[in-house]
Formats: structure tokens, sequence, C-alpha cells
């Protein structure tokens, strides 16, 4: 049995997580949440590196994690070097599905929806040379997105309408077929999302990395049946104060909710 530290700057993370323990129910998890921080998408790369490096740091001592999953992309795609050369521990990082999108599109017209932070990067444009050259990428970076999904886990039902304003770009090319939800927050408003593009008579594939980082973690981490307790902690850097997230926390099976020291 493994403790599995699955990191975000707010409840994105938790799309992740869901994916994971599908697949790996046998061990261990802390979830952390730095909502003191949040957002991670509108901010300067150096204190973004730094700020993950100082609650990774934190986790590393309060927790002991066995492996750490970034399920941040904003993150990922900045942080990931710095974080591997201080931390000994397995490190699985959560990157654009461009080269999957890239793979199923038809079309050739794939769209991606990121943080400000993530479509500004160099590593997203590097994987777009890479996999995507034959491609027309529409590139949107949201922050409005990433509050709306933060709401409506501690608030309740979104407004499809302001979803649909931060969609727009997309549908101003019918050819476009497939969407990249390029920010972990996103996969929480898939069924939004879906509606909003049936009301429009545009049919798209909406890719995540969800699976395949689950995959991936069940490679580093297999199930073994040593699974002696139950010890399944959401972190915080500030206290929580929502109810219907920690009802939610609390219904995906998180026991514990504390706060970092
Ligand atoms: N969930 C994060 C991501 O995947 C970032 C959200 C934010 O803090 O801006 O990029």
């Amino acid at each position: 049995m493994s403790l599995i530290a699955v990191f975000d700057s707010g409840v994105g993370g938790l799309s992740i997580y869901q994916e994971i323990v599908k697949q790996c129910p046998d061990h261990n998890y802390v979830f952390i949440s730095d909502n003191l921080a949040f957002p991670y998408g509108t901010k300067n790369e150096d204190d973004l590196i730094g700020r993950v490096l100082t609650v990774i740091d934190q986790v590393d001592k309060q927790y002991h994690p066995d492996l750490l999953v970034v399920a941040c992309n904003t993150a990922s795609t900045l942080a990931l070097p710095a974080l591997r050369q201080q931390f000994k521990f397995p490190i699985v990082g959560v990157v654009p599905a461009i080269k999957p999108a890239a793979k199923i599109t038809k079309s050739k017209v794939i769209g991606l929806l990121a943080t400000p932070g993530t479509i500004a990067r160099s590593y997203t444009q590097d994987l777009i040379e890479e996999f995507a050259f034959d491609c027309d990428v529409i590139k949107v970076g949201s922050s409005p997105l990433v509050e709306i999904a933060e709401q409506k886990l501690s608030e309740g039902k979104p407004s499809l309408k302001q979803i649909e304003q931060e969609l727009e770009p997309f549908f101003k090319n019918k050819r476009l077929d497939c969407l990249v939800l390029a920010c972990t927050h996103f996969p929480l408003l898939n069924k939004e999302i879906e509606q909003i593009f049936k009301a429009k008579n545009h049919s798209v594939d909406l890719i995540d990395s969800g699976l395949a980082i689950a995959n991936r973690v069940a490679e580093l981490c297999p199930n073994s049946k040593d699974k002696t307790d139950n010890f399944n902690t959401a972190v915080f850097t500030k206290l929580l104060e929502s109810s219907s997230l920690k009802t939610h926390l609390q219904n995906l099976g998180f026991n514990n909710i504390d706060l970092l020291d």
C-alpha cells in the first residue's frame, strides 16, 4: 500500500483523483489544494515555481508521500523539472492532451482550452509543434472557467450562459472536432460543456489527461491487498469554509480534512 499525494491549486485535482482511485483503490490518498494561492493560471512563472516547491516541501514533511501527482497543467508545464530535482519520490505530471487529440481528430482542427498560464508556456507550444504540427490549434486561455468549476463544487449549479461565453471562440470554426480540456478544473464541467456544444449541433470529442494519468499511477503503484487502514485526507492551505465542498469530499472518500502547517 502506498500513500499517493494528488496536488492542485484547487478542486481541479479531484477530476484526476477520481480517475486514479478507480484504478488504484488499494492505496491511501492525500489530496492537496493550494487554495491560499489559487488561482495558479494568472501567476508569474518564477513566483509559481517558488510557491509549488514550498507547498510540496511541506507536504513531504507532513505526510511523506510515496508518489506525487501534480494534477495541474499550469504547474506541471512549468515546475516538473524543479520538483524532480528537489524530491526523491516519483512525480507524475499532468500536461495538455495534445498528442491524443492530434491522433483522434479527423478534421485537423483542435481546440485547446487551458488557463492563460498553460496557453503561454513554451512547453505547450513545443507539444503542439511536435504532435499537432499538421493541425490548426485554436487556443483559449480562460480564468473565469476555473472559477466557475470551483463555484460548482462549493455553491452548486453553474451558469451555462457564462460557460458558453468562454467557449465562444471555438464555435466560429465548425470543423473543430476535438477539444482538449488542458486544465484539470474543466472535466468538472464536462456535462455542461457537452450540453452547450450539443445545443449548437456541433459535435466534439472532449479530451483530458485523467485516464492516461491513472494508467501511469497504476504502473508505478500496483494494487496490493495489504491495505491496513483507511487514511484519505484532503489538505488545504487556507481553512475550507464551504460545507458543500466538505460533503463532496466526504462522498469521494476523504475521511479527514486538514490544514497544511
Ligand atoms: N487546475 C489547474 C490546471 O490544471 C489550474 C487552475 C488555476 O489555479 O488557475 O491548470
